[in-house]
């Protein structure tokens, strides 16, 4: 078992292979949607009805995707890697399906639903959970409406402590599947690049923050991510 800190930050290009889209290829739409009219509070506020129907589809989706080679790998990495911190954009559970189960997710979970007014999180991914009627929450005397587990946004990322205690500490970096678009999981790159990390980048074409890594691997995830995590694997048992 390797000593050596890895944090591997992912984002929606991993779950592509498996069948989910992701947000800024093609046309620039999410599943037909802009994203500020299905992933805003204002868009929540002015229609609730209309984003949780988006969301309840999302949830239904996810019953019907599989992990790839891409989240099989980095489960496998968890298994050789005592010290790794696997951190996620992405909503879905692909992950934690693949085995990698104590995955930080960063923008939230579509399998947890959220109280509006005391912010408790359940799951709710039972057959009556996934309909198009509004949910009501379990932990409140009077029962009140559930939003989706989602950090929408203008809405503060979750974890973010621990995100960037991990990342200032850690010996590589790798980021699988992002845009680099979004902050602030954009620039963890340049808190690793900071921290003396190598940092590696594994992206179907050279996102925008590609000049800030070490490494660039272009290509489908699920192609070639097992090859570089073996290399990495090889690397480090290496004699310094
Ligand atoms: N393998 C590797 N990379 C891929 C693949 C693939 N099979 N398919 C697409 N990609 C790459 C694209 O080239 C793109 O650079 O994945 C990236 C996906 O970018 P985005 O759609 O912008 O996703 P992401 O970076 O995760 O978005 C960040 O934005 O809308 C918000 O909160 C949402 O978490 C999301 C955040």
């Amino acid at each position: 078992m390797s000593r050596q800190r890895i944090v591997v930050l992912t984002g929606a290009g991993i779950s592509a292979e498996s069948g989910i889209r992701t947000f800024r290829d093609g046309d620039g739409l999410w599943e037909e949607h802009r994203i500020e009219d299905v992933a805003t509070p204002q868009a929540w506020h002015a229609d609730p009805m209309f984003v949780w129907r988006f969301y309840q589809a999302r949830r239904r989706q996810m019953l019907e995707v599989e992990p790839n080679p891409a989240h099989e790998a980095l489960a496998d990495l968890a298994e050789r890697h005592e010290e790794l911190t696997l951190i996620t954009q992405n909503v879905d559970d692909l992950h934690e399906r693949a085995g990698n189960t104590s995955t930080i997710h960063m923008h939230g979970r579509l399998k947890t639903l959220r109280c509006e007014r005391s912010g408790q999180t359940e799951v709710r991914m039972e057959e009556g959970d996934l309909k198009d009627e509004f949910l009501t929450c379990t932990c409140c005397a009077v029962a009140q409406r559930l939003r989706p587990d989602i950090v929408w946004f203008g809405e503060m990322p979750m974890h973010m402590e621990d995100i960037y205690a991990a990342v200032e500490e850690c010996d590589t970096f790798l980021v699988v599947g992002s845009s680099g678009h979004v902050y602030p999981a954009a620039g963890l790159v340049n808190v690793a690049n900071a921290a003396g990390a190598k940092t590696i980048l594994v992206n179907l074409e050279a996102p925008v923050n590609a000049d800030a890594f070490t490494e660039v691997h272009l290509g489908k995830a699920g192609e070639i991510l097992p090859g570089v995590l073996k290399h990495l694997s090889e690397e480090d048992m290496q004699p310094e």
